[in-house]
């Protein structure tokens, strides 16, 4: 099966992204596996750490590169992208020569109890991800303001115009994923 590295940018317990992810995954299968890589252990970024990569960095990197796409389910901070998926990004381009970004396709989505839908987080992971030598796929954007009820308690999506629009999100990443066969990472 397809394997996706699912990186959530909320590291809270009742993360409403985290929520989302685990029931986007259920209704994934058998197309797609979806699977939480997690951040929450990585330390802050420093070039002073990359002679002697912590664990958790080898772990991450490695669940990483085992994966044959990529998704970000994240939240919006301040009209950006949360500090610890910023992180998250660094590590897996680091150290130089060793990018565990690239090559692969890519998603993004984004959940809040808002408005805006995590628009302006994602058009800023969308001005990184070339860098990192991810190609993601546009469309559908998935811009989702949830609102209680929408996922149920057993973690399936009970609102039928939503599995409607993340089948069709499933249908359309399998493809992508399936088109662009898997590049080496170009190093930078
Ligand atoms: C927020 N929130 C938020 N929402 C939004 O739509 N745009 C924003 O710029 C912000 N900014 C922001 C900053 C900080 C520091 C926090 C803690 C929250 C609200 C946010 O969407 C809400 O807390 C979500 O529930 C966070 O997602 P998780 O953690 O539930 O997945």
């Amino acid at each position: 099966m397809t394997k996706v590295a699912v990186i959530v940018g909320s590291l809270k317990k009742t993360s409403l992204n985290r929520k989302f992810a685990l029931a986007l995954a259920k209704l994934a299968r058998p197309k797609l596996e979806l699977k939480v890589v997690e951040i929450g252990d990585l330390p802050f970024f420093s070039e002073d750490l990359e002679g002697q990569l912590p664990a958790s960095v080898v772990r991450f990197k490695s669940e990483l590169e085992g994966s044959d796409a990529v998704l970000f389910v994240t939240p919006e901070y301040l009209r950006a992208i949360p500090g610890v998926l910023k992180n998250a990004l660094e590590w897996g381009a680091r150290p130089y020569g060793k990018n565990s970004w690239g090559g692969k396709p890519g998603a993004v989505a984004g959940v809040t109890p808002g408005a805006i839908g995590t628009a302006v987080a994602q058009s800023q992971l969308r001005s990184i991800a070339p860098v990192l030598d991810i190609a993601l796929i546009s469309q559908p954007e998935l811009y989702l303001s949830l609102k209680p009820g929408q996922i149920a308690e057993d973690g399936e999506i009970a609102d039928e115009a939503l599995k409607s629009l993340l089948a069709t999100f499933v249908d359309r990443f399998s493809a992508w994923i399936a088109r662009l066969e898997q590049k080496p990472a170009l190093q930078f």
